[in-house]
Formats: structure tokens, sequence, C-alpha cells
């Protein structure tokens, strides 16, 4: 298996993968992203990049591993591709595995391959302890998505409220994690993240929430099952130079691939 973290690859070269390429560089790491495979323009070496447009020159130049940066289409149309190749790959876009039939295609490509998909933590915590506490059984599971009014703009919200005239904390979606995903898509990664973790798309509660007092994102998971509850909130804070990334998601995908190169996973 090709263990060099000098050949790491990604796909997608927006605010994710840039993030994450600086944050190696500025660190010293010896991992660093040396190639991507992007929609648009010319194969072209830039800025110590090789760049492709097709999986199968991606593939041909050797990732060790690959970290999908992109969207859910790019889950569909390349992660298949380079599991089957035998390619490791860390997904981003997690909102993506709520289809059953890409997730089955995916582990049948995985298998194949004798590859392994990742994914990552994103914007959400407690997830470990979710999945450990699935093993002996999850009686419910909430998640709670919290912003402020302008950033549920261009949602269905603005349907049942006037955003910008809100002065209360205000519920503008209860439902389901399978619902949740398909109404506000921006969000499907951390519900997906939280329903995968934990008791799946149809059984995750979701409720979501403009609230004019709220600074920031926050997501609050709760948990009570056979071993006990948990709550668990977090306050991102945005990416310094991008809004509309939370530093921590940005921080999950760095940690993610740094653990693929450890020998102790701490
Ligand atoms: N898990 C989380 O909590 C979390 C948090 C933030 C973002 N994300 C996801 O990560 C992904 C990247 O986010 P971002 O902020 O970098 O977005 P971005 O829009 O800044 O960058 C994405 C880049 O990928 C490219 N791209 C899209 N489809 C592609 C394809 N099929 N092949 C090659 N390139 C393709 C786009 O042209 C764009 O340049 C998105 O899917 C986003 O939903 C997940």
């Amino acid at each position: 298996m090709n263990r060099d973290p000098g050949k790491v690859a990604v796909i997608g070269f927006g605010a994710m993968a840039r993030s994450l390429r600086d944050s190696l560089n500025r660190s010293g790491s010896d991992i660093k992203i040396t190639a991507g495979l992007i929609s648009k323009g010319a194969d072209v070496e830039h800025d110590g990049i090789v760049f492709f447009r097709d999986v199968d020159a991606l593939i041909q130049w050797g990732p060790s591993v690959v970290v999908e940066c992109a969207s859910h289409a790019a889950v569909r149309d390349c992660v298949p591709t380079l599991l089957r190749a035998g390619i490791d790959v860390i997904v981003v876009s997690i909102g993506s595995l709520g289809d059953a039939a890409l997730l089955n295609a995916l582990d049948r490509a995985a298998e194949h391959g004798k590859s392994r998909l990742t994914v990552v933590s994103g914007a959400v915590g407690g997830l470990d302890a979710l999945r450990a506490a699935k093993l002996a059984g999850l009686d419910r599971v909430v998640y709670t998505g919290t912003k402020p009014p302008a950033a549920w703009k261009g949602s269905p919200a603005e349907k049942s409220c006037d955003l910008s005239a809100l002065a209360q904390r205000t519920v503008i979606f209860e439902g389901n994690a399978r619902e949740a995903s398909s109404l506000y898509p921006k969000n499907a990664n951390v519900t997906a993240a939280v329903a995968l973790a934990g008791v799946g798309f149809d059984e995750t509660a979701v409720t979501l929430v403009a609230d004019p007092a709220a600074d920031g994102n926050s997501h609050h998971v709760s948990a009570v099952g056979s071993f006990g509850s948990f709550d668990i909130v977090l306050h991102n804070k945005p990416l310094p130079d991008n809004p509309k990334t939370s530093w921590l998601a940005a921080l999950s995908v760095e940690q993610a691939l740094r653990r693929h190169f450890q020998r102790i996973e701490l």
C-alpha cells in the first residue's frame, strides 16, 4: 500500500482544500497536498500541485490517499472509482451518504479495491460517543442546529417567517434527518454525520432554529440510550479567511488526514 505522505490528493480546490493545504504547510508537516482533481481547466501544475481533470489520470499519478473536498456529485462520480482502484478516500461531503444506493456502491467498491472510506466529523462532535452508545441501543437522538436569521436566507424558512424581522428565537423546522437533509441541503453534512453515527436518517430528530441573539452557528447533539445520556453543544467560529466554512469542520479534515498516516491513532 502507498503510504507516502508527500502524495496526498484532493478532489476540489475550494475553501476546504485550500485551508487544509495552508494549515499543513504552516505546521511544517511532511503530509503534503501535491495533486488535485478539479472540474474545470486544463491539466496543469501550479504552486507545487498537479491538477487533473480526469479521475483515471489521478489514479495513474498514484496518490496515497485522496481527500474529497468538492461536492455530493464528486462523491458519486469519482469516489467509487478511486476505492475500486485500491485508493483510500476521506470524505467531507457527508450529506451525499444519505443516498443508500450510493453508500452501498461505495461499500462494494471498497471491498473490491481492499480500500477504505473514512468520513470526517466535520462541524459537529460527540460522534465517537454516539457510535459507541449505539452498540447497546439508543432510544433517542436529537440534533438542534441554531444560526442567526440571515444564515437561513434562501432556505424554506423564508416562506414561514420574515427572517429579517425576527425578534426572538424561532423554530423554523422540526422533523427527521431525512426531511431536514432534503429541505435544508446547506445543513445536510451535519445532519448526515449525526444520523449515520447514530440511529439513521428516519429516526434522528432534527430541530432547526433562527435566533437573532446568535452570533454564530451552534450544534447541539443529545442522545439517550442504555448507556445513559449525553448532551454536547458546539459554538463554532468560521474559518478566519472564509465565513461560510466552520473552522472546526476544516480542522476535522486535517485531523482525519493526520490520523490516516499515524502508526498509533491517538
Ligand atoms: N462535513 C462538514 O461539516 C462540512 C463542512 C463544510 C463543507 N463541507 C462540504 O465540503 C465540500 C467542499 O466545501 P468548500 O467549502 O470547500 O466548497 P467550495 O465551493 O469552496 O469548493 C468546492 C470546490 O470543488 C469543486 N468541485 C465541485 N464538484 C467537483 C467535482 N465533481 N470534481 C472536481 N471538483 C469539483 C468546485 O468547483 C469548487 O471549486 C462541500 O460539499 C461542502 O458541503 C462539509
